[in-house]
């Protein structure tokens, strides 16, 4: 396994490989790797001769001060867990300065109202700093395909578009939720939970499900409704947002239209850990 942190070792690095006619994939993370991650590895070592996981806790992404602080980090466990997966990965860790030099700041973009609705309602200016890093990772590594998870599906959709907009070379691909043995989607913040709230959490995935049973036969309005009663009377969690959302163009739905794909999108407060979700409904 080979370990950069500079860009420009990387791709002298990455010219080589490409001279030999290998394709690159890219798996972009913040680190504090799980399951999750690694299945995102999986596939794309399936797909490519070779992978480049890039490690990068991506400061202009946090609104939060104390949330940017209190990220899991475990840089060693991570360099043994993709050792155990294959000598084909390549780990670029750069450093805030390698990244952003003396200027911590995100570009504007324009996500079509895509970064307006639920993440973006409660995380102001996050996407501008997704998109920011996800671009620069992207120019740096001239992957064939990139893979994100979709438990960040709004991220997903919102890299799609930028990489559509920018008429950028690279294939999005995105990749199943992995989940804890309980329901739980597994997230690196999953860590900051304590034994028992980490089991209680499995309450998150348990309302999707019957939110989507009720998808069926009841309304957006009266299922959010429902869910927001569920919280109420749940004494670990407390509900940022529930929402059912167009997938492609994440509004929330109004009416349902039998030719739409709609999802469930959540998040939540488990103590002073925030946790997202989401599942297809149709
Ligand atoms: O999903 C994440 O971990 C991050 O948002 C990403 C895509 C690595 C960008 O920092």
């Amino acid at each position: 396994m080979h370990i950069f942190d500079q860009k420009k070792e990387l791709d002298s690095f990455l010219q080589k490989e490409r001279n030999k006619n290998h394709t690159v994939g890219l798996v972009p993370t913040m680190g504090a790797l799980h399951q999750g991650h690694l299945s995102l590895v999986k596939t794309a070592l399936t797909e490519n001769d070779l992978v480049v996981v890039s490690i990068f806790v991506n400061p202009t992404q946090f609104d939060k001060k104390d949330d940017l602080e209190k990220y899991p980090k475990n840089l060693e466990q991570d360099f043994n867990l993709l050792k155990s997966v294959s000598k084909h990965i390549i780990v670029f860790t750069p450093s805030t300065d390698e990244i952003y030099g003396n200027s911590i700041k995100s570009k504007p973009y324009q996500f079509d109202g895509l970064d307006k609705v639920m993440e973006g309602e409660f995380r102001e200016g996050h996407f501008d700093g997704v998109g920011t890093i996800v671009e620069l990772f992207l120019k740096t590594v001239s992957p064939t395909k990139a893979y994100f998870g979709e438990k960040d599906f709004q991220q997903l959709q919102i890299i799609r578009k930028m990489v559509e907009s920018k008429n950028l070379p690279y294939q999005i691909i995105g990749c199943p939720i992995e989940r804890e043995p309980n329901g739980l989607a597994m997230s690196s913040r999953n860590e900051r939970l304590s034994k028992k709230v980490r089991q209680e959490a499995s309450f998150i995935y348990n309302t999707l499900l019957t939110a989507k049973t009720k998808f069926g036969t009841e309304s957006a309005y009266n299922i959010r409704e429902w869910v927001k009663s569920q919280f109420e009377q749940n004494t670990f969690m407390k509900l940022e947002y529930f929402e059912i959302a167009d997938e492609d163009t994440l509004t929330p739905m109004l009416k349902k239209q039998i030719d739409r794909k709609y999802r469930a999108f959540i998040a939540v407060y488990a103590n002073d850990v925030r946790l997202i979700d989401n599942l297809r409904l149709n």
